[in-house]
């Protein structure tokens, strides 16, 4: 683990020697931090932004577990607020030439990375962030003032694929492949960056059922099932709502297929640049479909995550 303890803090290397480690996805090892796994460059990170981020009411922070939808929930978000600077059909729409991630920053892969510490009070009302930090750990002001959150939970079997897919894109090549089995087991045992899944549901589940004006939990699959009703659904919560002049004009729809998977993919800035770490964006666009595990996992694995979901998530309402 030499490479990944480079350009930490002393601080850091202390803290990272004295957590649980299990073999990562993509790195030597993952560390149990405040009860999530994680690699040390993004431990770092997230204590910098614990530290140091001052939530305004106004902000909104986009919360997933990786491969949940997390590229689409921003692409919607920053669709619907800038809409009036930013018309669908204009020829220079920010999401025509940024991919998603430059528009709503990561605070642990971007923002606070790297042992920066940003300066964000000059950043245009309302703030948009992006972030995978389990509920419990978000800075204390996002938790204690009225900004708002948006999550989106993906099923576990289509996220675990995406998850398992990725990672092999993205892997150094020095590595071989990641084999399927050996991360499925992983997985099953919550061992996934920011999981236990089931723990990040929870703790925005939680939340979003007992302070909904706060937190709107929103799902992948319902989203893709009906674009439009969960548009609405965001810009309400936004406190936006489209008026009944712009629902006629087509907006919506017209949201809907800007921020499509099928539009995104195949956007210049999707299929060459890179906006996440130095990982290629055109990994971020795979399939986008709902249900694609059935290609992938054995009757044995079926049974055996949906006996781990049943445990953990059974009790909660939380259904997939
Ligand atoms: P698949 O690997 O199943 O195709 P994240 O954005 O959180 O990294 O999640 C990536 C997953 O969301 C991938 O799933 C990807 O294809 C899908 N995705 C990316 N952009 C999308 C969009 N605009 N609409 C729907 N799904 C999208």
């Amino acid at each position: 683990g030499k490479e990944e303890e480079e350009n930490l803090s002393n601080e850091c290397k202390g803290l990272i020697h004295s957590l649980p480690k299990e073999k990562g996805w993509r790195t030597p090892f993952i560390y149990l931090f405040q009860g999530f796994w994680c690699q040390p460059k993004e431990i770092q990170a997230i204590i910098s932004f614990q530290k140091h981020f001052q939530a305004r009411d106004s902000d909104v922070i986009l919360a997933t577990i990786p491969k949940s939808g997390t590229t689409w929930i921003k692409a919607l978000t920053f669709a619907i607020m800038n809409r009036k600077r930013f018309t669908t059909s204009s020829k220079n729409h920010p999401l025509l030439t940024s991919n998603p991630h430059d528009l709503v920053p990561f605070f642990e892969y971007k923002l606070y990375a790297n042992n920066q510490i940003p300066d964000l009070s000059n950043l245009p009302k309302p703030r948009l962030f992006g972030t995978h930090v389990p509920f419990a750990s978000l800075q204390e002001s996002i938790k204690s003032s009225s900004c708002r959150i948006i999550y989106v939970c993906r099923n576990p079997f289509d996220t675990f694929i995406s998850s398992w897919h990725y990672i092999n894109k993205v892997r150094p090549e020095s590595l071989p492949p990641f084999p399927l089995e050996e991360a499925f087991n992983l997985y099953c045992k919550g061992v996934v960056g920011f999981g236990p899944f089931w723990e990040h549901m929870l703790g925005y589940w939680k939340e979003s059922t007992e302070r909904p004006e706060k937190v709107l939990f929103m799902k992948y699959e319902d989203m893709k099932e009906d674009t439009v009703s969960h548009l609405k659904m965001l810009a309400n919560f936004l406190g936006v709502p489209f008026s009944i002049e712009e629902e006629e004009e087509g907006m919506i729809k017209d949201i809907a297929k800007l921020c499509s998977f099928e539009n995104l993919k195949d956007l210049e800035v999707n299929k060459c640049g890179k906006s996440i770490k130095n990982f290629e964006n055109k990994h971020l666009f795979r399939k986008g479909a709902v249900g694609d595990w059935v290609n992938y996992l054995s009757p044995s694995m079926v049974e055996q995550l949906s006996k781990v979901i049943e445990e953990k998530l059974g009790d909660s309402g939380l259904k997939f």
